[in-house]
């Protein structure tokens, strides 16, 4: 039997930390194994926000596809590739603008917030309006049936559902609709304890070097009612053992948790600890990234093949589409 196609992307807006590798990219990694799955790096995307300045668009995908691949998604599992190599997205695109309500767009909660939050830069594009049916478009045009999200895309994948129903109601049936496959929520806190994120320049990135994890880790703010070291602790207001909790082995946890409770590790050992954990956990992916760096034609042969196939899938739902609008001349 076939298996089910799932389709998640992400815009190329530099490298990843740890916050997306466990809020997206770990799970993509299992997924793999039991879906048809295509992973887009959105570059069309991440136009809508930063069409100005597009200088550092090539590294970004590049970094993009390195952290994927260093991560663990496997070219032979699934199928990686840079949106605009895929033209047939674009013609979909155009086709579904057109039976793509403006009002479905506008009342879009992303794009009210997005509006508001980006105010100063102009974003009132077109391009930009049309994001979510743009999204809706890298997703229907393979058939995906699951998309891999976080639950800030829920809006998105509603507004895909509804676009795909509109196209079937009309043309006929055509598209299945595609449910989120939510992640189940784990905010990964950052070196701050608030959510991590590059914005809040508190990230660990996949691709930070053991120097810059002890670094960065060595700045990170304890509990700040504790002055010496053999003052008693509390874990709990504590962004270092936040940090812990996710990379820190349960018995060396708990132990961790006792010694600070009872004065009897300073600050400093115990983020020396943290850091060669966090360190332990990098190392496979840091490796794996060293050596794909050192090869940037392998990468971008991997990108092409990807294009490749999802040229090859994409092209037959846009035949199909153009069939059922009556724009293919040949088709009877
Ligand atoms: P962004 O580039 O912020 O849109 O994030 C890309 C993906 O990573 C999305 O699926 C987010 O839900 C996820 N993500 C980003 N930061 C975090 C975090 N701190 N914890 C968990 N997931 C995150
Ligand atoms: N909007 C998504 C985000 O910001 C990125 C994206 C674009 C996407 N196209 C997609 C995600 C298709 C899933 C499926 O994270």
């Amino acid at each position: 039997m076939a298996k089910d196609i799932i389709m998640s992307g992400m815009r190329p807006t530099g490298k990843l930390h740890l916050g997306n590798y466990f809020g997206a990219l770990e799970n993509w990694v299992k997924l793999q194994n039991e879906y048809n799955s295509f992973h887009a790096i959105v570059d069309w995307h991440a136009l809508t926000t930063a069409y100005e300045d597009t200088s550092d668009l090539q590294q970004n995908i590049m970094d993009v596809a390195l952290d994927w691949l260093s991560a663990g998604l496997d070219p032979d599992k699934c199928t990686i590739y840079v949106q605009s190599e895929v033209k047939e997205i674009s013609e979909l695109f155009l086709l579904l603008s057109m039976i793509t309500p403006l009002s479905w767009l506008e009342r879009c909660p992303t794009y009210k917030d997005q509006l508001k939050q980006l105010e100063g830069k102009n974003i009132a594009n077109y391009g930009f309006l049309g994001y979510p049916c743009l999204m809706a478009t890298d997703i229907l045009v393979f058939k995906a049936g699951y998309v891999p999200v976080g639950e800030d895309q829920i809006p998105h994948l509603e507004l895909s559902r509804e676009i795909a129903r509109r196209f079937n109601h009309i043309y006929g049936d055509t598209f299945p609709e595609p449910e989120a496959l939510l992640t189940e929520a784990k905010v990964l806190p950052g070196l701050d304890g608030r959510k991590m994120s590059k914005s809040y320049e508190n990230a660990i990135y996949l691709s930070d070097t053991p120097e810059e994890i002890q670094k960065k880790v060595g700045t990170m703010i304890t509990d700040p009612q504790r002055i010496r070291k053999d003052d008693p602790g509390d874990p709990g207001v504590c962004s270092a053992y936040a940090l812990h909790k996710v990379f820190t082995k349960l018995t060396e946890l708990e132990d961790t948790a006792e010694k600070c409770r009872g004065g009897a590790i300073g600050c400093v050992a115990c983020k020396r600890n943290l850091a060669k954990n966090l360190i332990d956990f990098l190392e496979p992916i840091r490796a794996k990234r060293e050596e794909l760096v050192a090869r940037p034609d392998t990468v971008r042969d991997i990108l092409s093949e990807g294009a490749r196939k999802a040229r090859e899938a994409a092209a037959r739902t846009l035949e199909e589409a153009r069939k059922k609008m009556n724009l293919n001349p040949r088709s009877e």
